[in-house]
């Protein structure tokens, strides 16, 4: 499937904007920033790295045209929400002992755990310097006030997520339920809280802030179980990321949630056997592929995440938006879960 073209729109002038903020933090610090973001190599010298959807501050920039707003106006928002985003991947980095995003070295393997951690804290508050940049252009105090408290409370959630995410890691019982609880929490709060403070900054009607809620909502679980499904089947040249790195890693990602659900007699016996030893060797890490694929999981997982995407869309066409943002979201949300590898 073509990258829409709305991905390209906008990460230019969000960019701008993360930039201006940037002035706030010096160098060497302010490299660790620059690089993960895919604008400087790890000396702070200019690059065109690879750098990311923007898909956070998109669909929040969707949200406020859609609801017949101006743009500009979320764009605080927009870089509020990118810069919680790419905190949270160098953290979960970190957590997940993952070497490689992008296609380059992640920030804690060059510049090592603790030094990660000061970047991930300083765009902890570089995202609530641009959310305070909200006022400079007339939003009322009050919507100011909501979305600092979502953005605030969207970060508590995804700490739960990830809290959840790495303790799933050594446990065997995990089952749907709990799973769609972990990555409502660490994937769909900031995709739900994007959308509904660009809505929030484009309407004053409730009922459509409700519906982006649900969107995002929706669109948040479709694109983290499409997530799980790259990170078993899809090839580094497309993702950027080490392959197969969540089996490594013992992650209860959705296929695995369902092989443990389905799989039964020997082929289940196997696979408590496999993820109850400390680390996964080889004939083990084989053995659940072809476990997954004796099941269908690739295809069941698949299904599930174009469950959540029609559930998203089924939000869109219920409202009545401005065509051409709404014809973009439609085509985004394809985009996101579609089937390529
Ligand atoms: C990756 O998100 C982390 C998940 C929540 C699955 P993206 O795929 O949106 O990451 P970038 O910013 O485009 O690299
Ligand atoms: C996604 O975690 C959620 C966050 C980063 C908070 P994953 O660990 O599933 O994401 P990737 O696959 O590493 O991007
Ligand atoms: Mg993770
Ligand atoms: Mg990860």
């Amino acid at each position: 499937m073509k990258t829409p073209a709305v991905l390209d729109e906008y990460p230019s002038v969000v960019d701008a904007v993360i930039s201006s903020l940037l002035d706030h933090v010096q160098p060497p610090l302010c490299h660790m920033i620059t690089y993960h973001l895919g604008w400087t190599d790890r000396n702070g010298e200019p690059v065109n790295g690879s750098r990311g959807k923007r898909l956070r501050a998109t669909l929040c920039l969707l949200a406020c045209e859609a609801t017949e707003g101006d743009y500009h106006h979320a764009l605080p928002a927009a870089a509020a929400v990118e810069l919680v985003h790419n905190l949270s991947l160098i953290q979960d980095d970190i957590q997940d002992d993952d070497a490689e995003r992008r296609h380059r070295p992640t920030v804690w393997s060059i510049w090592g755990k603790p030094q990660a951690l000061n970047a991930v804290t300083a765009m902890h508050g570089l995202a609530n310097l641009a959310l305070s940049r909200l006022g400079e252009n007339g939003t009322p105090f009050s919507k100011q006030q909501y979305s600092q408290r979502l953005l605030n409370e969207t970060i508590l959630k995804m700490s739960e997520g990830q809290y959840c995410d790495m303790s799933f890691e050594k446990r065997l019982d995990i089952d749907v339920n709990s799973y769609l609880d972990m990555i409502e929490s660490k994937t769909a709060a900031l995709i739900t809280c994007s959308m509904e403070m660009g809505a929030l900054l484009g309407t004053d009607e409730g009922s459509y802030i409700e519906a982006f809620r649900e969107f995002g909502r929706n669109l948040g679980l479709a694109f983290q179980i499409r997530d799980d499904i790259l990170g078993i089947w899809g090839v580094s040249e497309q993702t950027g990321k080490p392959e197969a790195s969540d089996i490594a890693n013992k992650k209860k990602s959705y296929p695995l949630v369902y092989a443990m659900q389905t799989a039964k007699g020997k082929a289940k016996k196997e696979l408590i056997e496999i993820y109850e030893k400390e680390t996964i060797e080889e004939n083990g890490f084989n053995r659940v592929l072809n476990i997954l694929k004796s099941i269908g999981a690739q295809a069941h997982s698949q299904e599930m995440a174009e469950e959540y995407r029609d559930r998203a869309l089924v939000e869109l066409e219920g409202m009545t938006l401005s065509p051409q943002a709404s014809s973009n979201l439609r085509e985004l949300t394809y985009f996101l879960v579609g089937r390529e590898f």
